[in-house]
């Protein structure tokens, strides 16, 4: 290969200066345009770090635009009633006045509806008392009515059977009790008719002692109920009674 001549060399540098910096020149005002591109409209992300950067909130608040100050204690001349303070505490007293009669009525008619609702029914208050007719029961008989669920004995006693009755030495009995104290009217005797020792109902007219009997375990009670023989540890209960009228009996 020929080697090159200075005067061609020279020329060669010369064109070579000239074109690069042609190309030079047209990157570097590419870059510009970008970059002036980019400072004209920043992108979002650009903004999101401008403004996190500069410690701005992107939230608007309805607030921050209000017409009142906040601060300030509003007027109510408008709502004040325009009665004297007198009338107005006597309203207030007889609004409040009212009010609490009307609660304790309130308050009363519950509590009543309460306790009538608890209390005994109408056919329960009407087995607590019951009304015999004395004369419809000879001299001598027994009658059995149902009381309160129960069996109750009304006995018409002869003169001998009173006498029998009274005639007992109370000490010697399993359970003392003198026949007086066991009848308002010597001639009528009542009485629970339900065994003391397990609630058999005893039998009339029998046993040893000519009064009842208790089948079940062989209880003998005498013309006043009295315990005499047997396992029953009581004499037969006597109920609430009276007498209203000379023929009437009223049992509870
Ligand atoms: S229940 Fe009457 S004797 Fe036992």
């Amino acid at each position: 290969m020929r080697p090159v001549t200075a005067s061609t060399s020279s020329a060669l540098r010369s064109w070579t200066r000239h074109t690069l910096p042609t190309s030079a020149t047209s990157s570097t005002s590419r870059f510009a345009a970008v970059a002036a591109a980019t400072t004209a409209s920043p992108s979002s992300s650009q903004r999101r770090l401008q403004s996190s950067e500069s410690g701005a909130s992107s939230f608007e608040s309805p607030f921050q635009h209000a017409k009142y100050d906040t601060t300030k204690i509003p007027s109510f001349k408008n709502y004040a009633s325009k009665s004297s303070e007198v009338s107005n505490r006597v309203f207030s007293y007889f609004l409040a006045g009212s009010m609490g009669l009307l609660a304790a009525a309130g308050a009363k008619a519950t509590v009543q509806d309460f306790l009538v609702n608890m209390s005994a029914s109408a056919d329960v208050l009407a087995q607590a008392k019951v009304e015999i007719d004395l004369a419809a029961i000879p001299e001598g008989k027994n009658v059995i009515i149902k009381w309160r669920g129960k069996p109750v004995f009304i006995r018409h006693r002869t003169e001998d059977e009173i006498k029998q009755a009274e005639s007992v030495k109370v000490e010697s009995l399993r359970d003392p009790q003198a026949d007086s104290d066991r009848v308002k009217k010597p001639e009528w005797l009542v009485m629970v008719g339900v065994c003391t020792h397990l609630g058999c109902v005893p039998i009339g007219e029998a046993g040893d002692f000519g009064g009842w009997f208790c089948p079940c375990h062989g209880s003998h009670y005498d013309i006043s109920g009295r315990i005499r023989k047997g396992p029953a540890p009581l004499n037969l209960e006597i109920p609430v009674y009276d007498f209203p009228d000379d023929d009437k009996l009223v049992v509870g």
